[in-house]
């Protein structure tokens, strides 16, 4: 992969309910193939306890790659309610602070965006939200990188469309932010959160956003045993992406 980018990208870790050797797997992949760095999106704990994120923050540093973090919404204190009212990210942030790194890379920038609340009007509340402040976020820093012929990948917890257009979208605010983000530049979303991998192209305007979503390392699995998806990002900006599924014997 000589003068290409290569990231692994890993999700729903859930430190509290983590498939032990699936994370071993995964960790032994980054010791051999070194990827030049791992995108985590979200759900990183089960229950946000303080003995989770301690146990996640030790897990990604001993990766001993640069890694970049998006917040899910187990990631939120679940237990304390004052907590989750008033400071909802501060875990996260703490977690962030220690083993955080900006992606912008020579073929590749990768942007945040925000799709946890802390609370919302309906239920569940795990489903994601998109602001317009965090939209508005992404796209400021989109429009920074205008003109610049890097790929623009962006990085964020829950799916922002189905794969079937026809099928309700959880994810309020999940349409507009595809228009708005293929509008801005942005050709890669990926995502996490539904425990199943998926890859495939949203037009609009005219426009393709390649939405990757990936599995999960933990015992909590839908269709699909543990995975997690490697990048390779060549000097020409083409993206190539592979689902690895772990085949070892899974956690009960
Ligand atoms: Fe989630």
């Amino acid at each position: 992969m000589t003068g290409s980018t290569t990231l692994f990208h890993v999700s729903d870790i859930h430190f509290g309910i983590e498939d032990q050797r699936a994370h071993a797997w995964f960790a032994a992949a980054v010791a051999q193939e070194r990827p030049d760095a791992v995108i985590c999106t979200g759900d990183l704990t089960q229950r946000a306890k303080h003995s989770e994120y301690a146990a996640a923050t030790r897990w990604l540093k001993e990766l001993g790659v640069p890694v970049f973090v998006e917040p899910g919404n187990h990631d939120l204190p679940y237990y304390n309610l004052a907590e989750r009212f008033l400071t909802p990210f501060r875990r996260f942030e703490t977690l962030a602070a220690s083993v955080h790194c900006d992606l912008h890379m020579p073929q590749l920038i990768v942007i945040p965006l925000r799709t946890t609340v802390r609370a919302q009007r309906r239920f569940p509340w795990s489903d994601g939200v998109i602001t317009q402040r965090a939209l508005s976020a992404c796209l400021t820093e989109l429009e920074r990188h205008q003109g610049d012929r890097r790929l623009k990948i962006i990085a964020c917890h829950h799916p922002l469309v189905t794969r079937d257009p026809a099928r309700p979208n959880p994810t309020i605010g999940g349409d507009e932010a595809v228009l708005a983000l293929a509008r801005a530049g942005a050709q890669v979303v990926l995502s996490g959160h539904v425990h199943d991998p998926f890859d495939f192209t949203r037009e609009a305007e005219g426009r393709s956003l390649r939405m990757i979503g990936t599995g999960t390392l933990s015992r909590r699995l839908r269709s699909t045993r543990p995975s997690y998806t490697a990048l390779e990002v060549t000097q020409a900006g083409g993206l190539t992406a592979w689902h690895r599924v772990f085949e070892g014997e899974i956690a009960a």
